[in-house]
């Protein structure tokens, strides 16, 4: 395992990621029914972004820093909030740097933490010992937040279905392995069988347009959103360009909050976006579900 999410936090697939995160858990809270949220592969909860990890790749500079530096004038609501949840965070640790920034940037399990409501129950999971350990000290002393070192794909079929039924799974592998793909899309049918009104948010690296619309098929999804966002060209320079993530089951309204605030991150970050709806999907409810 030599993957450290500390190279990569707040790059432009956090910002993809985070952004419909947080409308995700947003929307499935706006419903006076407990929410089950389990993070499969959490990472350390938060992140220095001018610490060894971060200033060593730079990638939050043309991610999170670009985004934060944007004019408020026009942003989606969605963005707006987004960022609020990233100031929140990095103000625990000082003040504002001027002109700049975020210095403290907020992993999936604190951005998740954030938006839960008493009652509500969090399972966040990492393998990494070192990152293991930084998520626990995180959630020290947090009763809502159960920390586990432990193989996600393994919590995800132990945890399923949450007795509150109604839930969120975040499944944001490293892409280490060769089988990730295969690895995946196993558990997200198996989650789907066990637990089918879940919503299961899935975050993939899109190196090969071909394999990843593959892997996308083989989730066999019959509500399914899959969002895009490059932020470079094709031909592969070795960095990644461009990034999916696709929820199964979508909230209600999730589409359209996303629809409106992809394009605005993507020409912000200086790339460009995709929302669409599997064509294999059943229309959304018309109504809150
Ligand atoms: C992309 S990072 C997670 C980032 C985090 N979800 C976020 O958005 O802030 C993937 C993490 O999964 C961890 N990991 C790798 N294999 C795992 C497994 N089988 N179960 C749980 N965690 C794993 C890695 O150590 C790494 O911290």
């Amino acid at each position: 395992m030599n993957y450290r999410h500390g190279y990569h936090a707040g790059n432009f697939a956090d910002v993809l990621k985070h952004a419909a995160l947080c409308e995700l858990v947003r929307l499935l809270s706006s419903k006076d029914k407990k929410l089950f949220v389990l993070d499969t592969h959490a990472g350390a909860g938060g992140y220095d972004l001018g610490g060894e990890l971060a200033a060593r790749t730079g990638e939050a500079e043309a991610g999170i820093a670009r985004l934060a530096a944007a004019p408020r004038d026009g942003m989606p609501a969605a963005v707006v909030r987004y960022l609020d949840a990233v100031t929140a965070y990095d103000r625990k640790f000082g003040p504002a740097v001027a002109g700049g920034g975020p210095r403290r940037y907020p992993g999936s399990p604190r951005l998740i933490r954030a938006a839960l409501r008493p009652g509500d129950r969090f399972v966040a999971c990492e393998l990494h010992p070192g990152d293991a350990l930084a998520l626990k000290r995180e959630f020290a002393g947090d009763r809502a937040v159960e920390v586990r070192q432990a193989d996600g794909y393994h919590v995800l079929k132990a945890v399923l279905p949450p007795v509150e039924r109604r839930g969120l799974v975040l499944i944001d592998p490293p892409f280490e392995a060769a089988d990730e793909f295969e690895r995946l899309a196993r558990a997200v049918r198996h989650g789907l069988r066990r637990f089918a009104t879940g919503c299961y948010a899935i975050w993939y690296p899109i190196k090969d347009e071909a394999a990843s619309a593959a892997f996308v098929a083989e989730l066999k999804a019959p509500r399914l959103l899959v969002m895009k966002l490059r932020v470079g060209g094709e031909t592969g320079t070795g960095k990644l360009a461009a990034c999916g993530l696709a929820v199964i089951n979508p909230p209600w309204r999730f589409e359209e909050a996303m629809a409106e605030a992809l394009p605005w991150i993507a020409t912000a970050l200086g790339g460009r976006a995709s929302v669409v709806a599997s064509p294999a999907s059943a229309p959304a409810p018309a109504s809150p579900s």
